[in-house]
């Protein structure tokens, strides 16, 4: 189940009606504290948290906790940030559970890029601006990221990086060695959708100093292309503090 990017009024009806009826809830580090607030008092919760690095549980070990669980006879909910199937494994758990027969649906969630595009007022396409949009992983492997840098730095395509927090400084110049103007527009969002969210906006020249200087927290999310310019504009989440 997707339980979306974090404000819990982003949940979906589907999701909020199964959290109330389940027995058992197994839930990642990205899910929020007000959204496992609206989990049934009763529910048993199981923490699987995911950090870069340190995994609570190793996948391996969540897939055979839900078949375990599942054959205890309980009504088991696996909670996950944003969407299950978008850099979220779901195909992986749910593989599990096809091939012990165990009976499963799938609930889509609001995705990063959705959530904190919308709250920072960056439409992800845009008639003048964007005719595309891709969603990519910015995870830093032995000190690179392989991706086709070419089919990247694309006019009219917006990008943006999931996980991409340690890879900010390869990814801007990677974009910029493959053909993107180093004055093109990027902002990196922290804590999307949250009472904390934070923008910091700048180009792909300057984000990554921008993200030295600023204190920046996981979770966040980068985004690339024209269309961070029309959040000057477009912004309209501005939380407090
Ligand atoms: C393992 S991926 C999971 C993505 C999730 N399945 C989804 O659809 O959003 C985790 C990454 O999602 C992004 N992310 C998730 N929630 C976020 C939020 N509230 N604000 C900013 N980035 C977020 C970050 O890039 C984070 O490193």
């Amino acid at each position: 189940m997707g339980a979306g990017p974090g404000d819990p009024d982003l949940l979906t009806f589907r999701a909020l009606r199964l959290m109330q009826s389940a027995d058992v809830v197994v839930y990642d580090r990205l899910v929020s504290r007000p959204i496992l607030d609206l989990v049934r008092l009763e529910a048993e919760r199981i923490y699987a948290g995911k950090e870069r690095a340190k995994h609570a549980l190793p996948q391996e070990d969540i897939n055979q906790l839900l078949v375990r669980l599942a054959k205890e006879g309980k009504r088991v909910v696996r909670l996950k940030g944003g969407d299950p199937f978008i850099f979220g494994r779901g195909g992986e758990e749910i593989d599990t559970l096809a091939a012990e027969g165990i009976p499963f649906q799938v609930v889509p969630g609001i995705t990063a890029a959705a959530g904190c595009a919308s709250y920072a007022g960056i439409p992800l396409t845009h008639r003048d601006f964007a005719q595309s949009v891709v969603f990519v992983t910015g995870h830093v492997q032995d000190g690179s990221m392989n991706l086709n840098w070419r089919a990247l730095a694309q006019p009219g395509q917006t990008i943006v990086f999931y996980m991409g927090l340690l890879g900010v400084d390869i990814l801007c110049s990677q974009l910029i060695a493959h053909g993107l103007s180093a004055t093109t527009p990027a902002a990196l969002i922290q804590q999307g959708t949250l009472p904390q969210q934070r923008v910091l906006a700048g180009d792909l020249a300057s984000l990554p100093q921008l993200v030295r200087e600023g204190g920046v927290k996981a979770p966040t999310l980068i985004i690339i292309g024209e269309v961070v310019r029309l959040r000057e504009r477009l912004k309209w989440f501005e939380p407090a503090g």
